[in-house]
Formats: structure tokens, C-alpha cells, sequence
């Protein structure tokens, strides 16, 4: 049996690792691989996923949204947040799933996030739609800031929340900020808030950035007495859920956590 990750560049995914450890833990023959596919092979790539002995696939960078209209099905997380990072291959019927949003939930959980309040996420692109939609489907009060305030008022006029800049969010009240933009992504400097505010007591901040494990968002929430996470507990659990999902065995979430070269409490 094979899995697949379609992205560009795909070279330096951790998808394989977490993967061939899981196939290795669960005891199936299997293997996981990274192809670099360009915008204009996917749809090659993704018919090719109809085969027998294909479980289906991960989409990354720059194939998230293109592949919507080339799947025979999408579940509900796929088509509200117009994105899917897995695909199923349930016996020539190709289903295209969103394991982001549920898998940022499961790391929220981790990182032992308060249950439910008032949320800021900031960055309104693809991995911004799955955290608004996932934090709505819990019950959060969300508010949008995005670098482009049109693309927050766009992002929330689909999904619900409130667009916001960051000099009308009431920080005090804020349990929960979530950074789904790039800022900070291979860039130890940036940072998509100039300052860490006051907000509620026991915040957290959690950056879906791992690319440096310790942002620069981190490091200014943590110095501001505010619990920081990094996004590889939702990498290992969008990755779980995807592995549930092909095969129907649900590895423990520390295997995938290793294979990252995080140790699982
Ligand atoms: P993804 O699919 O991973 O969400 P994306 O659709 O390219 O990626 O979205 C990237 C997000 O990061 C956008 O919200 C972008 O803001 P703009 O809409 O203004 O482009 C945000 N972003 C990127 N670099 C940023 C930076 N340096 N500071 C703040 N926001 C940034």
C-alpha cells in the first residue's frame, strides 16, 4: 500500500516520517513518499491516486485549494474552509478531508487551551479559514486580524467571527491567540504582533509556525507571562487523523510527535 504528499517543493516535508513510523507501529506494509508535483501535474497526480493499493494522499503548498474541483467528494471541513489537505481513496472514489482544522483542535487540547472564550487568529489564508471554522465549531468567539484587512472581512463575511485590526481587539479579554500567517515562518525576527498586550489571565498563545520551533511571538508571549506553543502538535495530529483516515487505526499521537523529534509527555 502507498500514501503519497503532493506539494512544491516537497523535499523537506516531516510527512514521511511520521508516516513510515506509523505504518512501522500499526504493522502495515506500506510506505509514505513526498513528490514534488507542479501546479500543472496535479491533476495527473491526483487521477493517479484512483488506484488500487493507494490509501490517498497529503496536499501541501501550493495545492491545497486547487485540488477542490478535482475530487468526486469533499466533507463539510473541506468545503466551508475551501481547502483539503487529505485525500481518501475509498475505492476509486477519491474524498477530500480537512484534517487541519480538527487536528489544530486536538493540539489545542495538548496544550491544554482553555475549553472555550474569546479568540484572536491572525492571518486570513487557508490556514486561517480552518482555525476560524474550527474555533467557531467549538463554541469560541473569534475575531479576525489579517496584515490585508479586506481579506479578514472577506474571511469572516464566509466562515462568521468578527474582522478586526489590531487596535480594536480588547486584549484583556483574549484567552487565545492563534498565528496562522507566515510571519515568523523561517524568519526568527518577524512577528505578525509588534507587542505582546495584557490579555486574560492564563492566555495562550499558540503560533501554527514549528519553523523555528520558537518564534518570535513565542518568545514575546512567554516574556509576557503567557503559555506559548508551536504548531508541531497540530502537524502530528493532522497527521494522525489523515493515518486514521486511510486505514482505519488510530496510532498514538506520540508516534507521530517522535518522528518529529518532539518527546510525548
Ligand atoms: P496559508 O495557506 O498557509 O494560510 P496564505 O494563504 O499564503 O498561506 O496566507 C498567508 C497569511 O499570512 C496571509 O494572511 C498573509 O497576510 P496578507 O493577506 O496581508 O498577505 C499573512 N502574512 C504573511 N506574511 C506576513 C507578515 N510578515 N506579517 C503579517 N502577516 C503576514
Amino acid at each position: 500500500m502507498r500514501a503519497f504528499l503532493f506539494a512544491n517543493p516537497a523535499a523537506h516535508s516531516r510527512s514521511p516520517a511520521m508516516h513510515n513510523a506509523a505504518f512501522g507501529v500499526a504493522g502495515f506494509a506500506a510506505v509514505y513518499q513526498a513528490l514534488q508535483v507542479l501546479p500543472e501535474d496535479l491533476p495527473a497526480a491526483i487521477a493517479s491516486l484512483r488506484s488500487q493499493g493507494v490509501l490517498g494522499a497529503n496536499l501541501s503548498l501550493p495545492h491545497k485549494e486547487a485540488a477542490l474541483p478535482l475530487l468526486d467528494e469533499l466533507t463539510p471541513a473541506a468545503r466551508v474552509i475551501g481547502a483539503v489537505n487529505t485525500i481518501i481513496n475509498r475505492a476509486g472514489v477519491l474524498v477530500g478531508d480537512n484534517t487541519d482544522a480538527p487536528g489544530f483542535l486536538e493540539a489545542l487540547n495538548m496544550a491544554s487551551a482553555p475549553q472555550r472564550g474569546r479568540a484572536v487568529v491572525l492571518g486570513a489564508g487557508g490556514a486561517a479559514r480552518a482555525a476560524v471554522w474550527a474555533l467557531l465549531s467549538e463554541g469560541w468567539a473569534v475575531r479576525v486580524v489579517n496584515r490585508t484587512a479586506g481579506k479578514a472581512v472577506a474571511l469572516t463575511e464566509d466562515l462568521g467571527g468578527l474582522a478586526c485590526t489590531l487596535d480594536t481587539v480588547p486584549w484583556p479579554e483574549i484567552d487565545l491567540i492563534v498565528n496562522a500567517s507566515s510571519a515568523g515562518l523561517d524568519a526568527p525576527e518577524q512577528s505578525p504582533l509588534p507587542e505582546v498586550p495584557a490579555l486574560a489571565p492564563g492566555a495562550l498563545v499558540y503560533d501554527m509556525v514549528y519553523k523555528p520551533a520558537e518564534t518570535r511571538l513565542m518568545r514575546d508571549a512567554r516574556a509576557a507571562g503567557y503559555r506559548a506553543e508551536n504548531g508541531l502538535g497540530m502537524l502530528a495530529q493532522q497527521a494522525r487523523l489523515a493515518f486514521l483516515a486511510w486505514t482505519g487505526t488510530d496510532v498514538p499521537v506520540r508516534v507521530f510527535l517522535e518522528a518529529l523529534g518532539v518527546q510525548a509527555a
